[in-house]
C-alpha cells in the first residue's frame, strides 16, 4: 500500500488534516480497495477500466479531505455506508428522456410497432432497459408504449442499475427541466405535472416500470426478453466484461430478440457471431437464432 494505515473511524476526522493530493492510485491501494468493495457489496472494480475508476476513487478520496490513500482504505474496510457512497462516486448516472432522439425515433416508427404486432397472441411484450440510471429511458419506452399499443396490448417494462440510490430516484419519477429538453411539448403538458421547479411524470407511466437493483457483471440474468436497452453502459467496462455482458444479453434475449446499444458502443470480436446488424446507425442488432446442435435434436 502507498501510506502507513492509520486508525478506521468516519470521514469528519480528516478535517483540518493534510490533504490526499493524488490523482492516482497504485496498484496495491486499488487492490484493496477492490477486495473491500468485492467482499462488502459484492460489486467487482477489476471488470471497469481501470483509469477512469482510479481517478474518481482519488477524487473521493480528495473530497473526504483524507490524508492517504491508506487512511481511506482504513475507513472503508468497516463502513457500509462509505462504501455504497463510493459505487456511488464511481458510477455516472448521466441520463436524459429520449436520449440520442433519432434512436428513439426508430424505435417508434418500425422497432416497436413491429415487436407488438409479433406479440399479439403471445402473453406479453418483454423490455429490459440495463443501466437505467433515473429512469429516463425506460419511461421515455413506457411513453412510445403507451401511445402505440392498444387495449390488448400487454408489455411489461423492466429498468436495473447497480445503484441503489438513483433507483429510488427512478421510482418518484421527479426531474429537472433540462433531463426532458427531448420530450414533445405536448407530452409534457400530457403526462407531467410541475412541481416547483421539477417535473413528476404520472403515476399511470411510472406503474409500467419495475426497477430492481441488479449488478450487470454476477446477477442472475432476465429471460425471454424481446427488446434490451443496454446504453451508455458498456463504455465504462474492459473489453473481456464487455464481451461477458454481451454474452450475457444475447442469453437474455428470445431467439430474435433485439438489443440497442449506445451510440458510441459497438459489438466487441466474438460477441459479433451471437448478433446480426438491424441499424448500424442507430446500433440496433438482432440475436442470431441458434442453430440447433445435433445434440439438441
Ligand atoms: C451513463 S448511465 C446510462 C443511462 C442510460 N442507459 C442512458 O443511456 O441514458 C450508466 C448507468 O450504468 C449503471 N451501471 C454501472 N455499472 C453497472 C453494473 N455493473 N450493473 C448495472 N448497472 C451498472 C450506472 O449506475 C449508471 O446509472
Amino acid at each position: 500500500m502507498g501510506d502507513a494505515p492509520t486508525e478506521k473511524g468516519d470521514a469528519s476526522r480528516y478535517v483540518g488534516s493534510p490533504l490526499f493530493v493524488g490523482s492516482d492510485i497504485i496498484d496495491e491501494d486499488f487492490a484493496a480497495i477492490r477486495d473491500i468493495l468485492l467482499a462488502g457489496r459484492g460489486f467487482d472494480l477489476d471488470g471497469y477500466k481501470d483509469r477512469c475508476i482510479k481517478r474518481r476513487i482519488a477524487a473521493r478520496i480528495r473530497n473526504l479531505n483524507c490524508p492517504s490513500t491508506a487512511s481511506y482504505i482504513a475507513l472503508l474496510a468497516d463502513n457500509d455506508a462509505e462504501q455504497e457512497e463510493l459505487i456511488e462516486a464511481l458510477t455516472i448516472h448521466v441520463s436524459q428522456f429520449f436520449r440520442n432522439p433519432s434512436t428513439f425515433r426508430v424505435l417508434e416508427e418500425s422497432i416497436l410497432p413491429d415487436l407488438l404486432r409479433k406479440s399479439r397472441g403471445r402473453s406479453e411484450l418483454r423490455i429490459w432497459s440495463v443501466g437505467c440510471a433515473g429512469g429516463e429511458e425506460p419511461y421515455s419506452l413506457a411513453l412510445l408504449c403507451d401511445e402505440l399499443c392498444t387495449s390488448r396490448d400487454q408489455v411489461s417494462i423492466i429498468g436495473t442499475d447497480i445503484s441503489a440510490d438513483i433507483l429510488k430516484k427512478a421510482r418518484t419519477g421527479l426531474y429537472e427541466a433540462h433531463r426532458l429538453v427531448e420530450v414533445p411539448e405536448s407530452a409534457l403538458v400530457q403526462y407531467f405535472s410541475l412541481e416547483d421547479t421539477k417535473y413528476r411524470l404520472n403515476s399511470h407511466i411510472r406503474s409500467k416500470v419495475r426497477f430492481f437493483r441488479h449488478n450487470i457483471l454476477q446477477d442472475r440474468r432476465f429471460s425471454q426478453i424481446d427488446l434490451i436497452l443496454c446504453r451508455n453502459m458498456l463504455i465504462y467496462f474492459s473489453r473481456q466484461e464487455q464481451e461477458r455482458i454481451l454474452r450475457s444479453l444475447a442469453a437474455a434475449l428470445v431467439p430474435d430478440g433485439l438489443l440497442v446499444l449506445g451510440r458510441a458502443e459497438t459489438m466487441v470480436s466474438d460477441s459479433r457471431e451471437l448478433f446480426s446488424c438491424v441499424d448500424p446507425t442507430e446500433r440496433i442488432y438482432r440475436k442470431r437464432i441458434d442453430e440447433p446442435s445435433p445434440l439438441d435434436v
